[in-house]
């Protein structure tokens, strides 16, 4: 059984229901709530823009189907919050710990995402006790890059060293980020700056594709391209799993590289490559793992 929210009408008709109460409460209506009694679901929700009220609606839909004993798989390709699985200051939350956390305590049998930033690998994985699958969009993004540049050769680099697993299946090499700290940032927002993003090969004459797990603010793919583009990179095509592109950081992008794209987990003026066929064959005869979700009323 497919449930699939209005935020991802990529993997078909939308059949559940989202809406707001007068007051700004969440209203959340699965209409095939019969037919998922007992079943395995595979649940296509998204958990981004507006990521605290997504994960709302996703505690909302994993407790009504719980209600009923169906056993969720939770299909979001981008997960929110995975950059805060460690903490700088004392304090500070875990929030990628939180939200796994919750999701396994209102049932989900198991999370399917990709380029889950905390994972840095393919495959199955067990975080904060809920079972991950994480899919790489890295094939894809290069067969992607490959095809815009022709037959010339091309080097795949990443960014920083913890994309490197994004690049080493192509002999890529990574460069590294030194991050500011926060009292750089401004007022309410909590952001740690590059500083800078530094380089230990040589680039001169080569294509370069530089490739991320995430643009954000663009602050690292801007210092990414401006690095080898002063190494003597010929052309420079940026590329990453999710695409968020704040703070007008796709213009930036491209008046500074030759090529931008992304992929559509996050709907994006640059998403030019689609996430579908690498979800349906990774979910294609791939049983949920065996846990048990007996129906509670409550
Ligand atoms: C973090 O290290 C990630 O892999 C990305 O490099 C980072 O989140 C991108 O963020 P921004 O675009 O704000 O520099």
């Amino acid at each position: 059984m497919n449930l699939i929210s209005p935020n991802f009408p990529e993997a078909g008709e939308p059949n559940i229901a989202i809406k707001l109460f007068p007051d700004g409460d969440s209203y959340m209506r699965i209409h095939e709530m019969a037919a998922c009694q007992g079943e395995d679901v595979i649940l296509f929700h998204r958990l981004y823009p507006k990521q605290n009220s997504a994960i709302f609606n996703t505690a909302q839909m994993l407790h009504t189907l719980k209600r009923v004993g169906a056993r969720v798989t939770l299909v979001a390709p981008y997960l929110p919050y995975a950059r805060q699985d460690k903490t700088f200051l004392m304090g500070e939350a875990l929030s990628a710990q939180v939200l796994c956390k919750l999701f396994n305590d209102f049932g989900a049998v198991r999370l399917v995402t990709l380029d889950c930033h905390f994972l840095k690998k393919e495959g199955e994985s067990e975080y904060a006790n809920l079972k991950i699958l994480n899919i790489s969009a890295n094939k894809l993004l290069v067969e992607h890059a490959r095809k815009k540049i022709g037959l010339e050769p091309i080097e795949v680099i990443s960014p920083d060293q913890g994309a490197n697993y994004l690049v080493t299946e192509f002999g890529g090499k990574s460069m590294s980020k030194v991050r500011g700290d926060y009292e750089k940032s401004n007022g309410a927002e909590a952001y740690r700056t590059v500083e800078k993003v530094e380089r230990e090969f040589d680039v001169t004459g080569k294509n370069v594709l530089i490739l991320d797990d995430m643009i954000s603010t663009g602050g690292t793919m801007l210092k990414a391209v401006e690095n080898v583009r002063k190494g003597g990179a010929k052309k420079v095509i940026c590329a990453a799993t999710h695409g968020f592109f704040l703070n007008d950081s796709l213009a930036k992008l491209r008046k500074s590289a030759d090529a931008i794209f992304t992929t559509n987990s996050i709907p994006n003026d640059a998403a030019e490559v689609d996430i579908m066929p690498l979800l349906k064959s990774a979910l294609e005869g791939n049983e949920a793992p065996a846990q048990e979700s007996p129906a509670n009323p409550q």
